[in-house]
């Protein structure tokens, strides 16, 4: 089906467009009042992510309620171990927990490289079903997390902030590390190739722990893990957000992919040199929202400013909060719409 608002394509490629592009990461979540109450029907997270008639619903619901050019499908970058047999929970206010980790190579052997249709159906289901439900209106964005992200959570088992389990075994046990990184890795792009097949017109690569690791470390384990699905998913747009990974920016910007994400510590006109041939997407502190609708505006005037209209999709430098409230949500996205108007 031809796209209706294809300007986020459009920017992923570097081609003109007559405005900037916007849409926010974690949009389709708990900050619309209309999320929570499919929430409720469904009667947990899991259960909302894997039935995809709802799924598909609150994917759609910010592209109705917020106005964003792009919608994201509703799921979480923890399916993929869960796909290669390996279950989470999601405890109530908490965030995920993981019954079993993974910190052996004989751990390791007992789980399989993910097969998308049989072990995530759901997810493509559901990415069907989106595709049917916006009818063209805007571009679906698929999504995975990095291998190093997904191998913090697999080997914590749960949140943590210096995720020192993770780095203990990079230190003290490179081979195991390795052995399941490639694993996830084989996963993932299995994964990002079916969702493309499903529907998704772009994909991006969430490595929310990246900023954890030194440049060394993270040139060892997460780049070239990150470059194998670059290389791998030639069908559609990449998009690669490293949270934190200001020091590998450059590394970054030289993969094959076609926007880098930023996150609000890094500099924008700095970024633009370390990148000069990719598109931009970010920046903005999700806690502007808390502030004046006067002060959200002329922080995102700044931000558009600095960035220039092209080769820019304005976001957040990372999900938007729980608790912020859906007019300044709106405020940003009106305001992004308005300054970048050419
Ligand atoms: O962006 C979207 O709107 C699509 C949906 C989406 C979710 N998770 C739904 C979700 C996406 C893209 C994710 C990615 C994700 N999940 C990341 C990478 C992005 C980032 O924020 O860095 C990470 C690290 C996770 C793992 C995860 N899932 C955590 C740490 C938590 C608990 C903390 C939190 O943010 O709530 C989740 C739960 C989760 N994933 C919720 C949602 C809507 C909240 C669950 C609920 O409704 O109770």
């Amino acid at each position: 089906m031809e796209l209706k608002n294809d300007l986020l394509l459009r920017a992923a490629r570097g081609e003109k467009v007559e405005r900037t592009p916007v849409w926010m990461m974690r949009q389709a979540g708990r900050i619309l009042a209309e999320y929570r109450a499919v929430r409720e029907k469904a009667g947990s997270f899991i259960q909302l992510a894997t039935t995809p008639e709802l799924a598909a619903e609150v994917t759609i619901q910010p592209v109705d309620l917020l106005g964003v050019d792009a919608a994201i499908i509703f799921s979480d970058i923890l399916v993929v171990p869960e796909g290669m047999g390996l279950p989470y929970e999601m405890a109530e206010q908490k965030g995920p927990v993981f019954p079993a980790t993974v910190n052996t190579i004989a751990d390791l052997d007992k789980l399989r490289v993910a097969d998308p249709e049989n072990d995530l159906g759901y997810v493509l289901e559901a990415i069907r079903l989106t595709k049917s439900g916006l009818a063209g209106r805007v571009p679906l964005i698929g999504f995975a997390g990095a291998p190093f992200t997904i191998f913090c959570y697999m080997t914590e088992g749960k949140g943590s902030k210096t995720f020192s389990v993770a780095k203990k075994h990079l230190y003290a046990d490179p081979e195991f590390s390795h052995l399941l990184l490639q694993k996830i890795t084989d996963s993932t792009i299995a994964y990002l190739k079916a969702q493309v097949v499903a529907g998704a017109d772009l994909v991006q690569i969430f490595d929310s722990w990246a900023g954890i690791l030194s440049p060394e470390q993270y040139k060892i384990f997460s780049l070239p893990y990150i470059k194998q699905i670059c290389d791998a998913i030639t069908e559609v747009p990449v998009t690669v957000f490293a949270k934190g990974a200001f020091f590998a920016r450059e590394e970054i910007g030289k993969l094959n992919c076609a926007v880098v994400g930023l996150d609000w510590n890094m500099d924008i006109t700095e970024s633009r040199k370390l990148i000069p041939d990719k598109t931009l997407q970010g920046n903005l502190d999700p806690c502007v929202l808390y502030s004046s609708f006067d002060q959200i505006r002329a922080e995102v005037k700044k931000m558009v400013n600095q960035f220039g209209t092209q080769r820019y999709i304005a976001n957040l430098g990372h999900g938007v909060y729980p608790d912020m409230q859906p007019d300044k949500v709106k405020c940003f996205i009106e305001a992004v719409k308005e300054y970048s108007a050419l």
